[in-house]
């Protein structure tokens, strides 16, 4: 067993995406463009509605899938396939696009804080071509690991007993959110292959056993291949564990498309403006 050292730290760029909404990118950036099979990863959120009111109005996708998680607020979705939801506090919204969806991402509240996550996840070239599958998971559905020094919410994978409500997938995703009391460590074996990172929300960690740079609110940690990972919470922490199977294929990405080449991202604008987009 080689336990895990950190690869890179990287402090998430601020930007806006939809229309206007404040963001820290943190994959999908110059310094981390592709952790495979991971192409984009947002920390969404504001204390002050004007930076989230007008949200994310109707856009297409191809090729990706979207995964957001909402720890503070509310949002509607509705897209193409006739999906309707309203997200809240701690809700998990999985949509597949494969071939294509145009969907819209709107506040359902008036005021108050936001915050949230947004990770893409590439489809492998065969998978592209499905028909889009959008999976809602409510907060409470959502596997819970809790004892004394640490709460771990599982929205992907396998900790201890808890488990997310997803039982297979190509990438063999694991995604957890854990908050880790002041002096304590969180231990978990990553298996063997996967690429994995943690995004740390707030507070510092010590991670494996070499001496690393001091860790910030937001910001991405990417971590060596290897299996025993042990992150130590030098404050309380809370912090997002995501790891999967890398695809190992070219990509091309187009904005809000994400295919193997350049000719794929042209058929996808070029559909888009046809209006045979996502209509099968
Ligand atoms: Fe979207």
């Amino acid at each position: 067993m080689s336990q895990i050292e950190i690869k890179k730290i990287i402090k998430a760029l601020k930007s806006s995406d939809g229309a206007g909404v404040k963001l820290k990118r943190s994959i999908g950036t110059p310094e981390a463009d592709y952790i495979d099979p991971f192409l984009m990863l947002d920390e969404f959120g504001s204390e002050n509605k004007d930076d989230y009111l007008a949200g994310f109005p109707p856009h297409p996708h191809r090729g990706i899938e979207t995964v957001t998680y909402m720890l503070n607020g509310e949002f509607e979705h509705e897209d193409s396939t006739g999906s309707k939801g309203k997200m809240g506090p701690g809700d998990v919204q999985w949509m597949k696009t494969g071939r294509g969806i145009i969907h819209s991402e709107m506040p359902a509240m008036t005021g108050g804080k936001l915050l949230g996550f947004q990770l893409w996840i590439n489809m492998p070239a065969i998978m592209k071509k499905n028909k889009p599958e959008y999976l809602y998971m409510k907060g409470k559905d959502l596997g819970v690991h809790l004892d004394n020094e640490k709460k771990v919410k599982v929205i992907a994978g396998k900790f201890e007993k808890a488990k997310g409500p997803l039982t297979t997938h190509n990438v063999e995703p694991i995604y957890f959110h854990i908050v880790l009391n002041e002096g304590k460590e969180f231990k978990f074996d990553i298996p063997e292959g996967h690429n994995a990172f943690i995004y740390l929300l707030q507070g510092e960690l010590n991670i494996g056993e070499k001496k690393h740079d001091k860790t910030h609110d937001s910001s991405l940690i990417l971590l060596e291949r290897g299996n025993k990972l042990i992150a130590k919470a030098i404050k309380k922490s809370e912090f997002l564990l995501i790891a999967g199977k890398p695809i190992g294929e070219p990509i091309a990405r187009g904005g809000p498309f994400v295919m193997n080449t350049k000719a794929e991202i042209l058929e996808a604008i070029q559909d888009y403006n046809n209006g045979t987009f996502a209509k099968y």
